[in-house]
């Protein structure tokens, strides 16, 4: 044995590293524990393209929980194969979306699960499919995703449940079902919506003498209650119908708790006839100032934004950019430096330059990095929003290198499909796909 201390003091060292190195490994390599369902669990799996849905999910988890049944929500983005073949029981709550499209937080699961020959017999599910007959593709995704379930051998527990633009009795027929399933007799009612009383505190015409239908800016504050919403959230107002009751419109906010009062931009619509839409004719016209409006605020998950580190480029026309100037609002109350390109599109600049100073005051103070609006009636412009992104396609393209989240708020018709259109040339179909699919691309869009 040797007695030189220099080699027991590197034989000690040559110990320590290979425990520190064992233990290391052990510790990375360690089999972790999946983040496992509870034997027994129901999996409640939802695709929602507004918000609706994920409510509906949560009550239905609660519904489950109240009956002391184990239930979990899982969003359609999350989804495995595996979450499918191992379940004995999934419901499944899936909105529709553009012209019976899926959510695009089901884009992945169309693309990749859904084409799959995936056996699913020992599976039990139930449908609770979102939509509004009003599209010609009434519940597309949920149909779709029914007759896949059904050719994949799985057993529907009920024929699926349809639900027409929020209707109380289809909502009460799903909780019916589960109550069923859960043997459960007590059933809360979650159709009505919880308005809460709103004042209406300012309104003021954002576009006069525009060749558009008045654009309006509103201010709401609540009578009594608490200001909770994040940026990207929808406000779902009752407006007071001529055959009774309340009938359910959606407008995105535009403004922040910290502003104290839920703004808005709201254009009048017209009828064929030239009468004024239901709620937006009152809301621009019949509700009085200090006038009372019920509302309530949505969450909209799919419309929120990402962490200040995250450029965006924000894309919008019309009353778009209410939804995107709460993005804008957010960014500049974090003095988020990542930067904010907002490419917006209206008829003329003179009229409708919405929000004008606003805007101009974020691009002094680099809450905005970039401005380009285009006006369609402009001589000398003509152009529409989508028009940007093909012009400057290499800036396109180096911010989302750069990693930037593309949001688009404002018209479904012609917008969001041009916009979709001209990223889809600027960047390549599948890196837009792969955008949807990681969440840097989203859309509130009507
Ligand atoms: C997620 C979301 C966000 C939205 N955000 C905004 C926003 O920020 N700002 C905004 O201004 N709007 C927004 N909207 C649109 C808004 O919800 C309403 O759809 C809009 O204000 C029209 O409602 P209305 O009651 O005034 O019109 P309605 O009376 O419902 O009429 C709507 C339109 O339907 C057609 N129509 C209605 N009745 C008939 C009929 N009998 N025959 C033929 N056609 C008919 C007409 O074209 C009419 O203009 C949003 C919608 C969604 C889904
Ligand atoms: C832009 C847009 C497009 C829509 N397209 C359809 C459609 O093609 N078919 C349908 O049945 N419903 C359609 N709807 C209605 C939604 O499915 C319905 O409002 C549903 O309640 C939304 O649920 P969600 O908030 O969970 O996405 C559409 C709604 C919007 C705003």
């Amino acid at each position: 044995m040797s007695d030189d201390p220099i080699r027991w003091i590197w034989a000690a060292l040559t110990v320590v590293a290979w425990l520190a190195f064992t233990g290391w490994t052990i510790q990375r390599f360690r089999v972790r524990p999946a983040a496992a369902a509870q034997p027994g669990s129901t999996l409640i799996a939802v695709a929602s393209q507004t918000g609706f849905g994920d409510e509906l999910a949560e009550m239905t988890r609660k519904a489950f929980a109240d009956a002391g049944r184990p239930a979990r929500v899982k969003f359609f983005a999350d989804i495995e194969p595996t979450d499918l073949i191992g379940a004995a029981r999934i419901l499944f709550i899936a909105s529709t979306t553009g012209e019976g499209d899926a959510p695009d937080s089901a884009s992945r699961f169309v693309r990749r699960i859904m084409t799959d020959q995936t056996r699913l017999e020992g599976l039990e599910y139930g449908l609770l499919a979102l939509g509004d007959r009003t599209y010609v593709e009434f519940c597309g995704f949920g149909r779709a995703l029914d007759g896949w379930l059904k050719s994949a051998g799985a057993r529907s527990l009920f024929d699926a449940v349809e639900v027409d633009n929020g209707d109380a009795a289809a909502v009460r027929h799903w909780q019916g079902e589960l109550s069923r399933l859960t043997g459960s007799v007590a059933a809360p009612d979650w159709a009505a919506p919880a308005y809460a009383d709103w004042r209406l505190v300012e309104r003021r015409l954002l576009n006069p003498g525009s060749p558009g239908e008045g654009a309006w800016h509103l201010a709401f504050e609540p009578v009594d209650g608490a200001l909770q919403w994040v940026a990207g959230d929808i406000a779902e107002v009752g407006a007071p119908s001529p055959e009774g009751g309340l009938a359910h419109r959606e407008y995105s906010v535009a403004s922040l708790p910290a502003d104290g009062r839920a703004e808005f931009l709201i254009r009048l619509m017209r009828r064929p006839d030239g009468t004024p839409g239901l709620a937006s004719g009152w809301l621009t016209e019949t509700l009085g100032i200090g006038g009372i409006a019920r509302m309530r605020i949505r969450a909209n998950r799919a419309f929120h934004g990402p962490d200040a580190a995250t450029p965006m480029i924000l894309i919008g026309n019309g009353t778009g950019i209410a939804g995107l100037r709460s993005h804008l609002k957010a960014r500049a109350a974090r003095k988020a430096t990542a930067g904010a390109w907002l490419m917006f599109g209206e008829r003329t600049a003179a009229h409708d330059s919405f929000h004008d100073a606003e805007l101009r005051g974020w691009l002094a103070e680099g809450t905005l990095t970039r401005l380009d609006r285009t006006f369609s009636r402009d001589p000398g412009d003509g152009r529409y929003v989508q028009a940007v992104i093909e012009a400057e396609a290499d800036s396109v393209r180096d911010w989302v290198a750069r990693g930037a989240a593309i949001y688009v708020c404002g018209s479904l018709e012609g917008m969001a499909g041009g916009v979709n259109t001209a990223l889809e040339t600027v960047l390549g179909a599948d890196a837009l796909r792969d955008l949807v699919e990681t969440g840097r691309y989203r859309r509130d869009v009507y």
